[in-house]
Order: C-alpha cells, then sequence, then structure tokens
C-alpha cells in the first residue's frame, strides 16, 4: 500500500485493491501529472477520495475513465456490450442501438465492443457507426469468433469493409477460439497500424486455465473476461496477473446475461447500498466490478437507453471495500 495514500480518509470505504499495487503502478504514481491523479486514484480503486470532490456527479461530469496499462490513454469505466441490439436489427431496425450508443456518448463513454455478424446486419450496423456524431466519438473493439483462419479473415476484411474503418481500436479472438492460427494475424495488424490494441475473450470458467496460460505468454494488450457479485472467480489469478503483467481488462456478463435479474426479481435492494452509492440492483453488480482496481472497462448489454443510463450512473461515486464486497457476495450464497 502507498503510505500517503493509507493515511488519507475514505469515507468509510477502501478498497483492498491498495493492497495489489504493483510496481509498474508505483512508477506510475510517481510521474503522475494533476491532470491524470483523478483517473489514477479510480484505478486504484481510490473513489472515497474523489467522492469528496462534488464536481463528480452523475449528468453533470463525463464517466470517469481508467489508463490502459502501459499507455497514456483512458477509457471511460463503462462500455456497451452490442450483441443483443445488434442482433436486433433485422426486427427492430438500428435505431435501438443507436440510441443507447448515443446514451453512452452523452455521458462521455466511448467503448463499444462488437462481433462479426451476417454481411446485411454489418452493413446496417456499420451506417450507424459512420453516423458523424458517433463515428468519431466511440472506441470500437470487435472479434474473430471463427476457429478457421480463413474465415477469421474474412470476418475481419468484412469489418474493416461494412464498418468503414482501416483502423480498429481493439480486435480480439473470441473465447480463445482459434488462438493460436489467429494471433499471429492480429499481431500483423497491430505493427501496421490496421488494429491500436490486440487480445483475447473468455466468458466462461472453463476456459480460465487457458487465457491464463496465453496471458503470460501471448502479451496480449487486453483480457476481456466473465465477472460479477455472482461469478467472482476472476478475482482469484486472472485480475491480479493482469495486474501485475500490466493488461487492460474488459469485463463481459455483469448481469450473466440477464439472468441475474431473475436471482433478484423478488429481493429488497439493501439500505446499506446507499453507502456505496448504489440504487439498483444493476448497480449492485456493476459497482462490485468497479470496486477491483484491474478493471479497465465494464461492458453492459442493453436495448434499453433508461437502462444504459441506470448502468453508466454505476461509474460515479463511492465503490464498495473488501468487507462490504464479502457481504454482498453473501447476499447470493445463502
Ligand atoms: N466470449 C465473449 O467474447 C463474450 C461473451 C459474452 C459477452 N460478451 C460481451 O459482453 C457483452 C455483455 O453481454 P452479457 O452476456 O455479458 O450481458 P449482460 O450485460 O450481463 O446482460 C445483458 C442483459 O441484461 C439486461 N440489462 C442490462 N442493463 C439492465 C438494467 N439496468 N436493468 C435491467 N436489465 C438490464 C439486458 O436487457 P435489456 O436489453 O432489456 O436492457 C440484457 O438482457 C456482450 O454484448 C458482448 O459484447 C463477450
Amino acid at each position: 500500500m502507498l503510505p500517503a495514500m493509507r493515511d488519507q480518509k475514505m469515507g468509510g470505504i477502501i478498497d483492498q485493491g491498495f493492497d495489489t499495487v504493483t510496481l509498474l503502478e508505483r512508477k506510475k504514481m510517481a510521474m503522475f501529472s494533476e491532470s491524470t491523479r483523478r483517473e489514477f486514484l479510480v484505478q486504484l480503486g481510490g473513489l472515497g477520495v474523489i467522492l469528496s470532490q462534488p464536481q463528480l456527479v452523475f449528468g453533470q461530469q463525463p464517466l470517469p475513465t481508467r489508463m490502459i496499462p502501459g499507455t497514456d490513454e483512458s477509457l471511460p469505466v463503462i462500455g456497451l456490450g452490442s450483441s443483443k441490439p445488434v442482433l436486433e436489427i433485422p426486427t427492430e431496425g438500428t435505431e435501438p442501438v443507436a440510441a443507447v450508443i448515443r446514451m453512452l456518448l452523452e455521458h462521455g463513454g466511448r467503448l463499444v465492443d462488437t462481433s462479426p455478424r451476417t454481411p446485411d446486419i454489418d452493413a446496417e450496423f456499420g451506417r450507424v457507426l459512420a453516423e458523424p456524431d458517433i463515428r468519431d466519438g466511440i472506441f470500437l473493439a470487435t472479434k474473430i469468433n471463427t476457429p478457421s483462419e480463413e474465415t477469421g479473415i474474412q470476418q475481419l476484411e468484412q469489418t474493416e469493409r461494412l464498418f468503414g474503418r482501416r483502423t480498429i481500436d481493439l480486435v480480439q479472438v473470441e473465447s480463445l477460439r482459434g488462438l493460436q492460427s489467429h494471433w499471429p494475424r492480429l499481431q500483423e495488424m497491430k505493427d501496421s497500424g490496421a488494429a491500436r490494441y490486440i487480445g483475447v475473450t473468455v466468458s466462461s470458467y472453463r476456459n480460465f486455465d487457458r487465457l491464463e496460460a496465453f496471458m503470460r505468454t501471448g502479451s496480449p494488450d487486453f483480457v476481456h473476461v466473465n465477472y460479477s457479485v455472482i461469478e467472482t472467480r476472476a478475482e482469484e489469478r486472472i485480475l491480479p496477473l493482469a495486474q501485475d503483467l500490466g493488461m487492460g481488462v474488459i469485463i463481459n456478463r455483469p448481469f450473466m446475461n440477464g439472468t441475474y435479474f431473475g436471482q433478484v426479481s423478488d429481493r429488497e435492494l439493501p439500505p446499506w447500498a446507499a453507502d456505496f452509492d448504489c440504487e439498483s440492483w444493476a448497480q449492485f453488480s456493476l459497482k462490485y466490478i468497479l470496486a477491483h482496481p484491474a478493471i479497465t472497462c465494464v461492458l453492459t448489454e442493453t436495448t434499453n437507453p433508461e437502462h444504459m443510463e441506470e448502468n453508466i450512473q454505476a461509474g460515479f461515486g463511492r465503490v464498495p471495500d473488501q468487507t462490504t464486497k464479502q457481504r454482498m457476495r453473501d447476499v447470493f450464497s445463502g
């Protein structure tokens, strides 16, 4: 723990992530400028300090950001997982996905995660992504989601063509599928500037061992992993390892693809959730996730701009400390 920070008053909400400060972060701490101070404190889970600054209020300030490790770039802490609204384009049109992206942008969010779909769907979605108010505002993450090397290349070509981008912010190998054949291609993309960052995704515990092994050998810029107040296993090894190795972390399944809401539908939100500025069950899981200092950005998937706004709100205010996180897990272990 950094002594100067240990002494600071954190409003009773202290993230034990301070105990996992890495050497890299200590170096950054020595170097950081006042302008990046807030981002750094957020990265360390020091939101209790930030809260004492009245300007960090939902609706008046853009989403807090966290640094992408090893870079001077930061990302807002809440992003959009676009699968559901994009897959619904054939029946619902493009308005729902455009509306949730605009809600994200309006609050200073940037990360939009997607996967290749049919050429028809991607052509429609590409038109949304080309809208002048969307085009330059988003940080676009996409994936290869096939084991076949040849089909993977076709997917990347389709993405570049239909999304109208020569450079994709983040290209990922989805669920580690075809990783050995795709990874050299992704590295080439990064070298040539066609991808700014490259990474891998998993969304199930069964891929955690392979993910961990790849993190040690493959040096991805980002890992993208399932984690929530119910699916907590990433905090055992994956998240600490990402911190040690200086990798960005994107979280999927904050609501277990919606099944989480089935588990809480007949329960009252505990009154102590207010102690960390949590007003809903959606924010309960998101705050649990954001309390971990390894996390760069949490994706929440939604077709509903009001849900997007509620989820964005979780990016503001205090986060739970370790004792409170245990209490949060206990809510679901009975
Ligand atoms: N292997 C992989 O790479 C992988 C796997 C899974 C997911 N992902 C990524 O992660 C993203 C997130 O997907 P997920 O499966 O993890 O979904 P999720 O965010 O855990 O859950 C989405 C579900 O929650 C509902 N929801 C969202 N906000 C809500 C709120 N405030 N109140 C009530 N309901 C709410 C949505 O319904 P509404 O539409 O009604 O809001 C939707 O049914 C995906 O889009 C994708 O980008 C990647």
